[in-house]
């Protein structure tokens, strides 16, 4: 009797562990989407008029080009034009969500009627002003106060900077001389982990995340839940895009219930998005599909 519970256990577990492993998204190679026309002809019906539209869009690299600083980026005249436009549209969720600090990105998109995440979503707020901040354990908070600190004493040099974003930031070493470049990007991951935050390789700089269990994937399933209730997958059509590693986190949790892109030029990335775009140009094309459903 014993042998055939055992037998019966080691079924039902094996059974449940293959399920969840079938569950658990992997990263693929997606295929690519090159202009208009391809997001019609790849996603047919996907967008359509019975069916409201969440937006969620990162900024950096997605919205805006890469600038060399990122206080000089700006989003291309046709995208700003179409975004605006789709932001006013009542079947429209339209969601910002930055690694910037939430204040810089409203700077910069400067539209109303977006939601507007920060800081990796750690900071959110909503179209009529309500906020949603998430607030760091107290040691948590202490040992980003000491490492801003020591970042600004050892690895702040050479044209490189610390931008404090108040839970999370960013040390930028685009303009230190080639020679410099690594030895203080090295330095300054090991602080970051030191104080237990976790350092990420973002364009010509390093961003340090608390070690709290957000991200922007977080962000993006709390403000759908806020937004369209519990059951916001059977609500509404979710579109996502993004081009790098912390947008991942979003494509992982949104895989099977909206569809994803990834912006990045390399044709053979792993990405848990449905699908690639070559460059940040085709986001103008992107918006033109949704806009091409839901305004003209
Ligand atoms: C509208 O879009 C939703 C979500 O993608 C889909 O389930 C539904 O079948 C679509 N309806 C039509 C009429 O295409
Ligand atoms: C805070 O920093 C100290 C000193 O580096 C470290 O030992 C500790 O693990 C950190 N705390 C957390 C929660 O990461
Ligand atoms: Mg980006």
């Amino acid at each position: 009797m014993k042998t055939i519970v055992f037998i019966w256990f080691c079924l039902l577990s094996g059974i449940r562990s293959n399920s969840e492993l079938e569950k658990m998204p992997e990263k693929q190679v997606a295929p690519v989407i090159n202009n208009l026309e391809e997001f019609q002809q790849n996603l047919p019906g996907y967008l359509n008029t019975s069916n409201k539209v969440a937006v969620l869009l990162d900024y950096d690299g997605t919205l805006a080009p890469i600038a060399d600083n990122p206080s000089k980026t700006k989003m291309p005249v046709e995208l700003e034009a179409i975004l605006r436009k789709i932001a006013k549209h009542p079947e429209v969720f339209l969601a910002v969500i930055s690694g910037r600090g939430l204040k810089d990105v409203q700077k910069q998109v400067n539209i109303e009627g977006i939601t507007y995440a920060g800081n990796h979503g750690l900071e959110i707020e909503y179209p009529d002003g309500s906020r949603h901040d998430y607030e760091l354990p107290t040691e948590i908070q202490k040992n980003y106060t000491n490492m801003v600190k020591e970042l600004k004493e050892k690895v702040e040099k050479n044209g490189a900077w610390v931008e404090d974003k108040r839970v999370s930031l960013t040390y930028h070493y685009r303009d230190t001389p080639v020679e410099l470049k690594d030895e203080q990007k090295v330095l300054a991951a090991e602080i970051c982990k030191k104080y237990g935050f976790r350092p990420n390789q973002a364009h010509e700089a390093i961003e340090a995340k608390p070690p709290v269990n957000w991200n922007k994937g977080e962000a993006a399933l709390y403000i759908l839940k806020q937004k369209f209730g519990e059951n916001w997958a059977q609500e509404v059509s979710v579109v996502f895009a993004g081009d790098d590693t912390t947008d991942e986190d979003a494509m992982r949790v949104l895989r099977g219930l909206g569809r994803s892109f990834r912006i990045a030029s390399d044709a053979q990335i792993q990405t848990f998005a449905d699908f690639r775009l070559p460059k940040q140009a085709v986001m103008t094309d992107l918006l033109k599909w949704i806009a091409g459903v839901y305004v003209s």
